[in-house]
């Protein structure tokens, strides 16, 4: 069924693909973000999504100019995805990078639930399993990383998507409104694969990023999936593709590359070390962007 949706941060690395999937699933989209999109039949309404105020009217606004026909003024929103964010360290201040995410969500999560938005889904990060911005080299407690993980990022950006976790679950429980928090993986858009590679040749290269990732496209589908899954209250769900970026099968090749963090379940033969069962398993995900479509034997 078509769904009324603001999207924020569609303008970005992620939201430039999820937008166009959201599109051809029949759904109408706003996007908020500080810089434009270039996607034919969503406006853009520039936002600055630190401030509540600007929040709260753009989560109660037209999508455009189509909409003062009607005479009955805005019209409700079904979902609001929340993509917009400083997206890794080193690009602020430690402590702007901070402020900025743990605000802006605050301020998105408050303003839909308060506008009477039942769904939000929001980005957090692969980072809150603590090692992808970790001083040093940091080991994961186990595998595969599922959502029951005592997550534990040292970083500034690890910890902003962690707190924001924790809004999203307060807001849950304050409102009965269901907000999935996803935890995506390492982002690859289409023109992407080219780096996989290098990838394959210097495994500890990926340790950082657990071996795993999320084409941009199947992350569309994944929002479209929650979109439609209702009635789950607040629910983390890791977002990534189905198997590890590697060659060996999964359990042979952390047993060689990561021998200090015990597999703590048989893992499927190329199951993704940041594993997405949860996602199969409760929202029917399937991917298409297999890796090993576009990438020639390594
Ligand atoms: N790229 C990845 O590999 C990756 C991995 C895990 C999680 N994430 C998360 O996924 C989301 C999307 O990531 P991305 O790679 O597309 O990031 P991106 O930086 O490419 O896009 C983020 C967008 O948010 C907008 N934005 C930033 N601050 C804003 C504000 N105050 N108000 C309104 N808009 C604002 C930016 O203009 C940008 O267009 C982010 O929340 C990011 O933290 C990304």
């Amino acid at each position: 069924m078509s769904k009324r949706i603001v999207f924020t941060g569609g303008s970005g690395k992620a939201g430039r693909h999820a937008v166009p999937y959201l599109l051809s699933k029949g759904h109408k989209v706003l996007n908020l973000d500080l810089v434009p999109l270039d996607c034919p039949g969503v406006n853009t309404l520039f936002t600055d999504l630190t401030d509540s105020g600007q929040t709260f009217n753009a989560l109660s606004m037209h999508f455009g100019f189509d909409g003062y026909e009607t005479g009955k003024g805005p019209a409700p929103v079904d979902a609001v995805v929340h993509f917009a964010a400083v997206p890794r360290v080193l690009l602020k201040p430690d402590n702007a990078t901070f402020e900025a995410n743990v605000v802006s969500t605050y301020n998105v999560i408050e303003a839909a639930v308060k506008l009477g938005i039942r769904k939000v889904i929001i980005a957090s990060s692969e980072t809150t399993y603590g090692v992808c911005f970790a001083e040093g080299d940091k080991d994961f407690h186990s595998f595969p990383l599922e959502e029951d993980y005592d997550i534990d990022p040292m970083d500034s950006y690890g910890l902003s998507k962690l707190v924001n976790e924790k809004t999203a679950r307060a807001f849950a429980m304050r409102t009965g409104a269901d907000i999935y928090a996803l935890r995506i993986g390492n982002v690859i858009e289409p023109n992407e694969y080219d780096r996989f590679p290098a990838f394959i040749a210097d495994p500890p290269s990926r340790k950082r990023n657990a071996w795993s990732y999320i084409d941009a496209r199947d992350l569309g589908q994944i929002v479209d999936l929650c979109i439609k899954k209702d009635g789950l209250g607040f629910q983390v769900f890791n977002a990534v593709n189905d198997t590890i970026t590697a060659n060996e099968p999964t359990e042979a090749f952390l047993k060689r590359y990561a021998p200090k963090s015990p597999i703590t379940r048989p893992l499927g033969e190329r199951e993704a070390p940041l594993s997405n069962r949860k996602i199969r398993e409760v929202l029917g995900f399937k991917e298409e962007h297999d890796w090993r479509k576009y990438v020639p034997k390594a």
